[in-house]
């Protein structure tokens, strides 16, 4: 009993606060605070998210740990996101983690939160095998990551201008939608015919991706169509939106097939925010099932922002001695 590794994490790059325990590697709590006050400015307003932050980040932690059962005593390690993200939200979970170390005379673990999506996958089973290609689809990032270990993260490809999670929450308010769009493209699309409308993209050198010309592309179709129809968007929503999600889908997994193929890796998988979208995951699967690979999607609560996630990348760390000091500085990008 008194051999187990008992970690708190904390997560705070954007606008999420969250606190999770986890004892061993398993999770045992995993507590999430979201930020509605973002949503007039069509996106999030970054002295405003570390105000929340400050808010919710005591009752955040009270919570994941009574959940979990232990107190703050119990504590063996405090794993943290260093970056990349907003400063002043990075400043508010990493003064807190380095407090409460300095406090208990514990480690502190920096963990970087897109290594922390990747690792998401090793939460629960089936864990991936290596080699694994994941792509990763946040809100900020997007890319292709090849892992031959669970240390090992090799970025082999990457997006040149806006991340997935833009191209859906910037294509949402061409379309009168609130931020964060995404999530409501892919419920209004579930109801809309994807091949109605035809956008285009851009083919990358290698493995990047670029979703500036589709933006483009969305709003100058829209504005067209507005001058035969002022209500075009209203009438046309759910086909509209179908229409968006699947020309992001296919692309995503165009280059996501071409790397595997390329690299000969038959493990595959995707995370970050954008891999909670339901075309995305059904895509993989039939992507995997059509090439006998085998496809790994995480669980809906580990998709987007969480701090089970910089739990298990801590974890890892701890175990492999990776461990950070005071003095580590928080970086956005
Ligand atoms: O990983 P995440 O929670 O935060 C960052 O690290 O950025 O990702 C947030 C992004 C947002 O752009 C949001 O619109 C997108 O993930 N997202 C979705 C869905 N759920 C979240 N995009 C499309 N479909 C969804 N169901
Ligand atoms: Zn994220």
């Amino acid at each position: 009993m008194n051999n187990q590794v008992k970690l708190l994490a904390i997560e705070s790059s954007c606008d999420d606060t969250s606190a999770a325990v986890l004892i061993d590697g398993q999770v045992k709590s995993n507590e999430v605070a979201g930020q509605l006050v973002h949503e007039k400015f069509g996106g999030v307003v970054p002295e405003l998210a570390s105000r929340a932050h400050q808010q919710h980040i005591v009752p955040v932690i009270d919570a994941a740990l009574k959940i979990a059962g232990i107190g703050i005593e119990d504590l063996d390690a405090i794993a943290y996101t260093q970056g990349p993200g907003l400063m002043g939200s990075l400043l508010v979970g990493s003064s807190f983690a380095k407090g409460l170390a300095l406090s208990r005379s514990i480690p502190l673990i920096p963990v970087h939160h897109m290594d922390a999506h990747v690792m998401a996958h090793f939460i629960d089973e089936p864990k991936p095998e290596f080699p694994f290609l994941c792509l990763v689809v946040s809100g900020g990032h997007t890319q292709l990551v090849r892992m031959d270990n669970v240390t090992s993260m090799d970025i082999i490809g990457k997006t040149r201008d806006d991340a997935a999670g833009e191209a859906f929450d910037k294509s949402a308010k061409l379309l009168g939608l609130p931020y964060p769009g995404g999530p409501l493209i892919d419920r209004y699309g579930k109801e809309g015919n994807p091949q109605r409308f035809q956008f285009s993209t851009s083919k990358m050198p290698e493995y990047d991706f670029s979703f500036s010309g589709l933006k483009t592309s969305i709003l100058y179709f829209v504005q067209d169509e507005m001058k035969k129809d002022p209500d075009f968007i209203g009438n046309n929503l759910n086909d509209l939106c179908a229409s968006i999600q699947e020309t992001i889908v296919t692309y995503l997994i165009k280059n996501l097939k071409r790397a595997a193929l390329d690299l000969g890796i038959k493990h595959i998988g995707i995370a970050g925010g954008v891999s909670a979208n339901s075309r995305l995951r059904e895509s993989v699967n039939e992507l995997a099932k059509k090439q006998g690979w085998k496809a790994y999607i995480p669980d809906f609560q580990y998709c987007t922002d969480n701090a089970a996630m910089i739990g298990i990348t801590g974890y890892y760390k701890y175990l492999a001695g990776q461990l950070g000091s005071i003095g580590d500085k928080p970086f956005a990008r």
